[in-house]
Parts: C-alpha cells; structure tokens; sequence
C-alpha cells in the first residue's frame, strides 16, 4: 500500500461513523426503539402494502433511490431559502449529507442486483401534503419542516415493516440499518419546527397527521415507497 492509500485509509476508517459505515460491513441490524415514530404517525402500513411491495421490490427500491435524491434536494432548497437560523443550517447540511450517503447507497444495492435505473414518476404521497402548505412565512417554512417530519417518520415505519419480512437478509439489513438516521430525521425536523415556530405547533401536527395517515390508508393505483393501500 502506497503512503497515499494508507492515508485514504486511515481517512475513511475515521469517516466511518454509524451513518457513513460502509454497507459491505455491516454485520448486525440495529435496534432502534420505534414508539415515537409509531406515536407520532396515525396510521400503520397496511398488510396488503407490504404484500404488493414485496412481489415488486424493484419499484420499491427504485422509488426509495428517487426518495432519498429528492430527500436532499429539498434540504438543500431549505438551506438556501431559510439562511437566518444556524440551527437549521447545521442541521440540514448534515441531513443533506447523510441523504446522499443513502442515495449512493441504495444505488449500490442496484447495482449489486444488476437493476438497472427506471423512470419512475413521482406518487401522490408528498404532494398531498404540500398542497396544504400555508402560503405566507414563518408558516410555509413551519410546514415544510413539519411535512419532512411526517414523511421522515414515515419512511421509518415502512423500512421497519419491510425488513420484517423480506427474504433478502442483505436488503433486510439494509432497511433495519436505515432506522437509526431516518429516525433522527424525524425529530430533528420536528424539533426545528417546533423552535423556529412562536406558536405552539401541536394543531398543525394534528392537521398533517390526519392528511399523511389518510395518503396512506386510502386506495393508490400506484405502487411507491410511501404510495396508499393498494387499489
Ligand atoms: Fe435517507
Ligand atoms: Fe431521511
């Protein structure tokens, strides 16, 4: 090994902290205490989301590639509209970096299962929340903080309901492994929601929660990551 390599070694041993560790080596799934993610969400995924989502993994994965690309795209885009508070800033840049992580990543996993990229459009799923997004600030940043969170803890309650039951250990693992961060997600924006706010936000929680578990629990003729019950 050349001094340089041994360098970009060492480099990467001390990069490798929990959310940048190399998948090839995780060995063990992480347990990771859930109930605030199930509390916070009015809704569990239905048997029959799990069931379709299993008979077509590659969509599943294809989408959750999409998810993770546009998961740092709109952090990026907060970081550039909201510059006042460092808070956000520090939080969203590590956000950023950690959704980038996963959509390189998950690009691996395709390429290990020889998947080839596929258009996929986006679901109703973000959408049918941001069409309830107030349209004057601080209260359109309050909601776009407070609908990452809903689609964070989300994300969350369906890689837990996969790893559960898919065949493939290695995805499985995969899944339980992105439990910890995606969880973190989840409070940190609803945490920067909850600061950045003057007022109490527990109303327009309990507005989006009503909105997200009705995305959820009501007939999709699309098959996504965070798609409806199977129409
Ligand atoms: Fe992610
Ligand atoms: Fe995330």
């Amino acid at each position: 090994m050349t001094t340089s390599q041994s360098n970009l070694s060492e480099f990467s041993a001390a990069a490798a902290t929990e959310d940048s560790a190399d998948i090839n080596q995780l060995r063990k799934p992480l347990k990771v205490d859930l109930s605030a993610v199930y509390d916070f969400l009015g809704s569990r995924t239905s048997q029959s989301w799990v069931d379709a989502a299993i008979a077509d993994l590659p969509t599943i994965i294809q989408d959750h590639a999409n998810c993770e690309k546009k998961a740092a795209g709109t952090a990026m885009n907060l970081m550039f509209r909201y510059e006042f508070s460092y808070d956000l800033q520090r939080k969203l840049a590590q956000l950023i970096r950690e959704e980038m992580l996963h959509y390189e990543q998950v690009l691996g996993i395709m390429h290990e299962r020889g998947q080839a990229w596929q258009y996929l459009s986006a679901g109703r799923y973000a959408k049918g929340m941001l069409k309830h997004k107030r349209t004057y600030e601080p209260a359109a940043m309050i909601d776009v903080l407070i609908i990452g969170a809903f689609i964070e803890a989300r994300s969350c309650e369906r890689f837990a309901a996969l790893a559960a039951v898919i065949d493939d250990e290695r995805l499985a693992r995969y899944y339980r492994y992105l439990l910890k961060s995606e969880s973190r997600h989840f409070e940190d924006y609803l945490a920067l929601a909850q600061s950045l706010s003057e007022e109490n936000i527990d109303e327009r929680v309990a507005f989006f929660k009503t909105v997200e578990a009705d995305l959820i629990s009501s007939p999709d003729n699309e098959l996504r990551f965070h798609s409806g019950t199977p129409a």
